[in-house]
C-alpha cells in the first residue's frame, strides 16, 4: 500500500523546503515521516520515496544504512534505543541494556507481544555530559537513568502515562503538523509519573 498518495500536501510542503536541484534533500524528512507513522519503513515506501526524490531504492537504503533512525524491519510503538558508546558505558549503560532485554524479554529486531517496545544499541546520542542515555523512538532522551527510572519509564508507558522527555529531539516534519518539536508536539499529552523522572 502506498503511503504519500493522500499526502499531496504533506509532499509538496516537504519538496517546498529545497531548491528542484536539491530535490535529494528531501529524502530524510520522508522518511522520517514513514518511520514515524509506521514505526519503520517498509520496502514498498523505500520505493515510493526514491521515486517522488527522483533517486533509485538503493540510493534510499543508501541513506538509510547511516541512521540507527530508520528501520527497514517493523519496531514497536516505543523503540528504545541504549547508547552504548564510552561515557555511556562508563555509566553503567551495558546494565541498563541487559535489564531492559531481560525485562522486555526480546533482542535487537523483535517486538515485544503486545506491540508496544523493540530495543537497539546505538553509538554516541550526542549527550555524554548525561550519560547513560536511553532515546525513546522520536519522542526524546531520557538521561542519567538508572535501573530503577528504566523501570518507572517502561511502567509509565505500558500505562500509557509517558512522562515526557529530558530533552526533545530536534524539529522534523510531520504530517498533521508540518513542523514540530517532538517534546512540544507530545507535550500535550504528558501525565506526571514520579520525581525520578
Ligand atoms: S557516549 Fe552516550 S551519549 Fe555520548
Amino acid at each position: 500500500m502506498r503511503y504519500f498518495d493522500d499526502k499531496p500536501e504533506l509532499v509538496a510542503a516537504i519538496l517546498a523546503k529545497y531548491p528542484p536541484q536539491g530535490r535529494r534533500s528531501s529524502l530524510m524528512p520522508l522518511l522520517r515521516e514513514v518511520q514515524t507513522a509506521l514505526h519503520y519503513v517498509p520496502a514498498e515506501q523505500i520505493e515510493e520515496i526514491a521515486e517522488i526524490v527522483g533517486v533509485t531504492a538503493t540510493e534510499v537504503r543508501a541513506v538509510m544504512s547511516f541512521y540507527s533512525t530508520y528501520s527497514t524491519v517493523p519496531q514497536g510503538k516505543y523503540h528504545l534505543q541504549v547508547c552504548a558508546t564510552l561515557s555511556c558505558a562508563l555509566a553503567g549503560s551495558d546494565e541498563l541494556w541487559d535489564d531492559l532485554c531481560e525485562t522486555l524479554g526480546i533482542s535487537p529486531g523483535e517486538v515485544t507481544p503486545d506491540g508496544l517496545f523493540s530495543v537497539q544499541k546505538v553509538e554516541c546520542l550526542g549527550s555524554c555530559g548525561t550519560a547513560p542515555l536511553v532515546q525513546v523512538g522520536e519522542l526524546g532522551y531520557h538521561e542519567r537513568l538508572s535501573r530503577q527510572d528504566l523501570h518507572a519509564l517502561l511502567d509509565a508507558l505500558r500505562r500509557g502515562e509517558y512522562p515526557g522527555p529530558h530533552s526533545p529531539l530536534p524539529v522534523f516534519v510531520h504530517s498533521g503538523q508540518q513542523e514540530d518539536a517532538a517534546g512540544a508536539r507530545h507535550g500535550a499529552e504528558l501525565k506526571p509519573l514520579g520525581e525520578n523522572l
